[in-house]
C-alpha cells in the first residue's frame, strides 16, 4: 500500500521540463532567467509591485527583521498559533515576543490583538507585529493594519502558508509593509525549499534583494558597509517555482473538493475548523473531542500508512518561550489540545480519499461506541 502523505509537492513532466530549460541556460546560480521571471509572477500573484525570491520562508523573515534592524529594545507581537519560523528571528535578534491567542479560526484574536498594542505603545518602543495566516487562511487584513496604524506598530504578514488564498479582495501576500510566502516542499505551491518576500516599497524590496546576496555594494570590488546573508534563490529551483504556479488554479481546484470532500464527511458528527472565505485549503483541520482522541486517530491513520499531525502547539506552551506574556491562550490550546491536520494533497486520488475515510469511519464508530458504553 502506498504511504499517503499530509501534503506532498504536487509536481510532474512541467516541473522537469522547466528545470531542463534553466540547466541548459547554464544559469546554474542564485540568480538567472527564471529567477526573474518567478518574482515577476509572484508579485503580480500577490498584487505586489516588487517581490524577492529566497531560500526559505524562514530566510524571508530573517531578512525583514534585519531590514527593519529589529533588536532587544524592540516589541515583537504574534499569533501564538503558529510554526515557530514565525518568530524566531525575532527571538534570536532578543525582542521582546509576546503572543497573542486566535479565535475559533485559528487566526489572530483582533480584540486581545488591540490590548496587546495597546500595551506595547503605551511602553514607548518601537513595535512589530507579524500576522499569520494560519493553513492558508488569510487573516482579517485590513482589521489588523487598522489596529498596528491606530498604535503605531509596524505590520509584516507571514503568509508562508497562503500562496494563492485571499482576504475579501485582496491576495494573500498583500498585507503590512511586507509579507513572505513559503515554497518548502509541503507547501501549496512549492520550489523544494524556497521563499519570498513580496512589498510594495522599491527600497525594502532593493535592500532585501542586496541582503540576501551578502550586502555587496555596486563596485568592482566586494565592498560591504553591511553585512548580509547569501539567501537568494537558486535560477534551478526558480524553474520549479514558475512551473508550479501556472499550475496553481489547479491546485487550487483540487484542494478546494479535498476540503469539501472532509467537510461532507465531517457533517456525519464531526467538527471541521471553520472555513475562511477566500483560503487555499492548504491543510483541512479536523477537531476531536480531546487530545486523547485526536492521538488515537493519528496512530490509527499510521498503522494504515497516512500522515498526518497535530495541529501547531502554541508558542507560549513551547519551553522555549516559556515565561513569556500571552494574551489568552485557551483557544489555541484547545485547537492543539484537539486538532488533527488531515492528508490535503493536490494528487490525492478518488482510491487515497477512501482510505481516508474508512479510517475516519472506524474512529467514528469506536468513539460512539466507548460513549454508549
Ligand atoms: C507559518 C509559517 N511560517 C514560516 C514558515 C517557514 O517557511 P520555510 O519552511 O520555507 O522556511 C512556515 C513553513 O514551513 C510556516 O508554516
Amino acid at each position: 500500500m502506498n504511504r499517503i502523505f499530509l501534503s506532498p509537492p504536487f509536481v510532474d513532466e512541467a516541473e522537469r521540463a522547466k528545470v531542463a530549460e534553466a540547466f541548459d541556460s547554464n544559469y546554474v546560480a542564485p540568480c538567472g532567467p527564471m529567477v526573474d521571471l518567478f518574482e515577476e509572477r509572484l508579485a503580480r500573484l500577490s498584487g505586489r509591485k516588487h517581490a524577492v525570491a529566497v531560500s526559505s520562508g524562514t530566510a524571508a523573515i530573517e531578512l525583514l527583521l534585519a531590514h527593519l534592524k529589529v533588536d532587544g529594545s524592540w516589541i515583537v507581537i504574534a499569533p501564538t498559533l503558529t510554526f515557530i519560523a514565525t518568530v524566531g528571528s525575532a527571538y534570536r535578534r532578543g525582542a521582546s515576543l509576546r503572543f497573542v491567542d486566535c479565535d475559533a479560526t485559528g487566526n489572530v484574536d483582533a480584540s486581545l490583538l488591540e490590548a496587546a498594542l495597546k500595551d506595547a505603545s503605551s511602553e514607548g518602543r518601537k513595535t512589530l507585529f507579524i500576522g499569520v495566516d494560519l493553513y492558508g487562511r488569510c487573516c482579517d487584513y485590513d482589521i489588523v493594519e487598522r489596529l498596528c496604524e491606530r498604535y503605531g506598530a509596524l505590520f509584516v504578514c507571514d503568509s508562508a502558508e497562503a500562496v494563492g488564498a485571499s482576504s475579501g479582495s485582496r491576495a494573500a501576500g498583500s498585507a503590512g509593509i511586507a509579507a513572505v510566502y513559503s515554497f518548502n516542499g509541503n507547501k501549496i505551491v512549492t520550489t523544494s525549499g524556497g521563499g519570498a518576500v513580496l512589498t510594495d516599497s522599491k527600497e525594502l524590496a532593493d535592500h532585501v534583494r542586496k541582503m540576501s546576496t551578502q550586502s555587496r555594494e555596486n563596485t568592482l570590488w566586494y565592498e560591504h558597509v553591511e553585512v548580509g546573508f547569501n539567501y537568494r534563490m537558486s535560477n534551478i529551483l526558480a524553474a520549479i517555482g514558475v512551473s508550479q504556479l501556472e499550475k496553481l488554479p489547479r491546485i487550487l481546484e483540487a484542494k478546494a473538493a479535498i476540503g469539501e470532500f472532509y467537510s461532507a464527511f465531517a457533517s456525519d458528527g464531526l467538527e471541521m475548523l471553520p472555513h475562511v472565505e477566500g483560503e487555499n485549503h492548504w491543510l483541512s483541520v479536523l477537531l476531536l473531542e480531546n487530545s486523547f482522541k485526536r492521538d488515537a486517530l493519528i496512530a490509527s491513520f499510521e498503522a494504515s500508512g497516512i500522515e498526518s499531525r497535530p495541529v501547531w502547539k502554541p508558542m507560549h506552551l513551547q519551553p522555549v518561550f516559556s515565561g513569556g506574556r500571552v494574551y489568552g491562550g485557551k483557544m489555541s490550546e484547545d485547537l492543539f489540545a484537539r486538532g488533527i491536520c488531515l492528508p490535503s494533497g493536490a494528487g490525492l486520488s478518488p482510491d487515497d480519499l477512501e482510505r481516508i475515510k474508512a479510517v475516519l469511519k472506524a474512529h467514528i464508530s469506536l468513539s460512539a461506541m466507548a460513549s454508549s458504553r
